[in-house]
């Protein structure tokens, strides 16, 4: 048998990626991780969900001491005021202690982290830094990138039209910012600076926000949002952008043919998607080919068509999430040492972390109707839950989603404050199969806003208790 100087090697070292070479490594195999960028963690802990999240936090903290109910609660502030520099090093000091730590977790587990750009030489062997390194298994777990959209050139060291690296790291608050895109992370980041004083528009292609989820979530979302004071523009696209000076002048025009019209601002988002990382990779020299979404194709081990090596995570089909790429992890290292690493793709939650949070799991309404089921809808508004109600933050529902003749749970939607911490359960209970009458019948902690799932679960029934 060949010899080689690992049993696994990672490409990439995002949520996928980290994750596949620790688990690898407890494994008992001799494990690499090829990673090109200063610190490991991919997208997510650099530049996506983790400085995301340090901005939504410091934003809410602040629209909440300016303009929040502190003084409905007796809380009394003086006035209010930013500082963007303090926030931006909290959000970096965040990231730098995470990043950190996956470097803490190789070494504790014994992972190499080879440092550069791997790009196949054959299937058993790549480049890195001009260094060949061989390997038995190799794992694609490359990521994604923006979707650029042309006649939009993104440079974010102007920071005038930016991507979402560049809409994290901004060192003023915008004017006018415009999103193009009402995905999940033009709300995130929008809601970011419209909390901090910028006036905030949304251009959406599609007639309403966040595709994907829920329909009747959608419209709500987009209500709310509204009622924040984003302006939403939907069915609306871009077909050109020019900057001069410091402004950025956008043409849109209705996504159905129209009259254009010209809309100026000093920052411009570009949040239309993501794309498959799989450039400079040398698939070509292993004879892998992608779809034509741009993907890497594989079966339900993970396995590519190429003998040997392996793909995770946003490279291959799926929605681009990092818990969803961390399990694909779990599970491809387990295939790899010769167990049964299986993901259940019918049951990723998916979470916008905007303020309410939006999270759903299973299938929409839509999807379950398309599918041929016969469904029962149960629903129970944050307005009628004592928690909520008491905390004066009852915007929102929840959606429970159940099959009429079986009652098996479908899927599960809620706006919340809390709905990220709260779809975990409805994850929980619809891997174990669970009834909308398991949940109902399940005690839950009193006064919590998770008891809106039991009463939206009860509702499906017809027999919630507090409405
Ligand atoms: P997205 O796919 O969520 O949304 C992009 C939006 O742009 C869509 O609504 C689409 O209709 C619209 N669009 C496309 N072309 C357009 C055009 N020319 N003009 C106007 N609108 C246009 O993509 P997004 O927000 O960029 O996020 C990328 C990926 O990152 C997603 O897969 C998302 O799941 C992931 N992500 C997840 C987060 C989370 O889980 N909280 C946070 C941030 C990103």
């Amino acid at each position: 048998m060949a010899d080689y100087d690992y049993d696994v090697l990672v490409i990439g070292a995002g949520p996928g990626g980290y994750v596949a070479a620790i688990r690898a490594a407890q494994l008992g195999l001799k494990t690499a991780c090829a990673e090109s960028r200063e610190t490991l963690g991919g997208t997510c802990l650099n530049v996506g969900c983790i400085p995301s999240k340090a901005l939504l936090h410091g934003s809410e903290l602040f629209e909440e001491a300016a303009h929040g109910t502190l003084a409905k609660f007796g809380v009394r502030t003086g006035k209010v005021e930013l500082d963007l520099g303090t926030l931006q090093g909290e959000k970096a000091t965040a990231v730098k202690e995470l990043t950190g730590g996956i470097e803490y977790l190789f070494k504790k587990n014994k992972v190499t982290w080879l440092k550069g750009k791997a790009a196949f030489k054959d299937a058993h062997s790549v480049d890195v830094a001009g260094e060949t390194v061989t390997a038995k298994n190799i794992v694609i777990a490359t990521g994604s990138s923006v979707t650029p959209l042309p006649g939009v050139e993104v440079d974010n060291a102007k920071g005038i039209v930016v991507d979402s690296t560049g809409a994290l790291a901004l060192d003023r608050v915008p004017n006018h910012l415009v999103v193009i895109g009402g995905g999940v992370i033009g709300l995130e980041l929008g809601s970011v600076w419209r909390r901090l004083g910028a006036k905030v528009t949304v251009v959406e292609y599609l007639d309403q926000l966040l595709p994907g989820m829920d329909g009747e979530i959608r419209k709500e979302a987009g209500k709310l949002f509204k009622k924040q004071g984003l302006e939403l523009r939907l069915s609306t696209k871009v077909t050109g952008a020019a900057v001069k000076g410091k402004i950025a002048t956008l043409t849109i025009e209705p996504a159905a043919g129209g009259d254009a019209e010209t809309l100026e601002a000093d920052c411009v988002l570009v949040a239309i998607g993501r794309r498959p990382n799989t450039e400079g990779l040398g698939l070509e020299a292993i004879g892998l080919e992608t779809n034509q979404r741009g993907q890497i194709e594989t079966d339900h081990d993970f396995r590519t068509r190429v003998d040997g090596v392996w793909a995770i995570g946003d490279v291959i089909p799926g929605p681009m999430l990092a818990h969803k790429a961390e399990d694909e992890g779990i599970a491809v290292a387990e295939n790899i040492a010769g167990q049964h690493g299986i993901v259940n793709h019918a049951v990723i939650p998916s979470v916008v972390y905007t303020m309410p949070e939006i999270a759903g799991v299973g299938l929409t309404e839509e999807a379950a109707k398309e599918a041929g089921h016969a469904i029962k809808v149960g629903k129970f508004p944050m307005a009628a839950n004592s928690r909520a109600k008491t905390n004066r933050d009852t915007e929102g529902l929840v959606k429970v989603i159940a099959d009429a003749e079986t009652d098996r749970v479908l899927g599960v939607w809620c706006i919340a404050s809390l709905a990220g911490t709260m779809i975990a359960q409805a994850a929980q209970a619809m891997e174990f199969g669970a009834l909308s009458e398991d949940i109902a019948y399940t005690c839950h902690a009193h006064p919590t806003h998770s008891e809106a799932i039991k009463e939206a679960a009860m509702a499906v029934r017809g027999k919630p208790i507090h409405i």
